[in-house]
């Protein structure tokens, strides 16, 4: 069930929108808890927070990709908006298969374990064309090495007839991109996606993401552990702990003005070097596990601030500024 005063709530004609949703675990428990927000159109949307607190899930849920331990119990995924708005809820898996692709996208973190190995670069990027998108072998030839080209492969001639194994990571980073784009999606989802690649490979990566995101106006789910990328190159960001939403808003605005002391604590960290592989040394304990049945706010354990009112029941996200949303109780928490 969702709260009135969910995050990212009352735009206009969102490409996505993710209601109340709760995933639970084989075995028991949740592992997201009740994840609500919207993806405006052209817009970037960061979804920051540490190791295990649920970001993959919750770009697999909107994918329809969760693990088989996974599974939704409550809550909507709604892609697009008016006449074009599909119901992802119970999806069928021909629905999965005429949107993936098409409509929505994904690029993830190993970028090696998505391709073919024994299949070139250049058959590849241009099967999409020729299955999906019902292009013609020669156009779909020509169509591939003009994404190449898009996403900064120069020498798309030679490219095209490598296969997998003679790329670099982030050439092939590149690569899936391509793909991912190549049917002009309203929504790619990158979980990660330069975490595995070089420093200077990582700045190119995201400086290509944030070029097609303009070109192309689309809809971007960026997954990131830099909040240095999250001020650059994000529109609104969502801060996610142990399974659950913490606060929302405006990137420079959550930036700036953290409202939320997990998202305080993070930024205190961050200017501290990569956080990715860590949990927050400066605060003490770790986070619960996403799974963990807790009464109350999930972060109080750590929290230097925590009061009783804290423990006591849910606690609903409250507004702390225009479309800033943060689930705390207490009214103002310095940072
Ligand atoms: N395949 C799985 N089976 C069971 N539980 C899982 C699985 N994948 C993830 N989880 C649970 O969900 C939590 C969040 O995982 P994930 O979304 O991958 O985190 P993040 O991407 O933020 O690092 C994990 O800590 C784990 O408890
Ligand atoms: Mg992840």
């Amino acid at each position: 069930m969702s709260l009135p005063d969910e995050p990212i709530t009352g735009t206009a004609r969102p490409v996505l929108r993710v209601d109340g949703l709760n995933a639970g675990v084989a075995g028991g428990g949740r592992a997201l808890r009740e994840v609500s927000f919207e993806i405006p159109r052209g817009e970037t949307v960061a979804l920051v927070g540490e190791s295990g607190s649920g970001k993959t899930l919750t770009c697999r849920a909107v994918l329809g990709l969760l693990p088989p331990a996974v599974a939704i119990e409550s809550g909507t995924v709604t892609l697009g908006s008016g006449e074009s708005a599909v119901d992802l809820t119970g999806a069928r898996p021909a629905t999965w298969r005429r949107l993936r692709g098409t409509r929505l996208a994904a690029v993830f973190q190993d970028p090696g374990s998505y391709l073919n190995p024994s299949l070139t670069i250049g058959y590849q990027v241009a099967e999409q064309l020729r299955v999906r998108g019902n292009t013609g072998r020669r156009a779909a030839r020509d169509r591939s090495l003009e994404l190449l080209r898009e996403v900064g492969i120069h020498d798309a001639e030679r490219v095209e007839r490598l296969y997998p194994f003679q790329l670099s990571g982030g050439m092939l980073q590149r690569v899936l991109i391509a793909i991912a784009i190549s049917l002009g999606p309203e929504l790619l989802i990158a979980d990660e996606v330069t975490t595995a690649l070089d420093t200077v490979v990582q700045a190119e990566i995201l400086d290509l993401l944030e070029r097609l995101q303009r070109s192309q106006r689309l809809s971007l789910l960026l997954v990131t552990h830099d909040l240095a990328v999250v001020a650059r190159m994000s529109h609104r960001v969502l801060v996610m702990y142990a399974g659950e939403l913490v606060e929302s808003g405006p990137a420079e605005e959550v930036l700036r003005h953290p409202r939320h002391p997990y998202t305080q604590a993070l930024l205190r960290v961050a200017s501290l070097g990569d956080w990715s592989r860590r949990t927050l040394e400066t605060i003490d304990g770790q986070p619960p596990a996403a799974a963990a049945e807790i009464t109350g706010c999930r972060f109080a354990a750590r929290c230097a601030h925590s009061a009783p009112g804290c423990t006591d029941g849910v606690i609903p996200l409250r507004a702390a500024g225009p479309a800033h949303f943060a689930r705390c109780i207490r009214d103002r928490v310095a940072a």
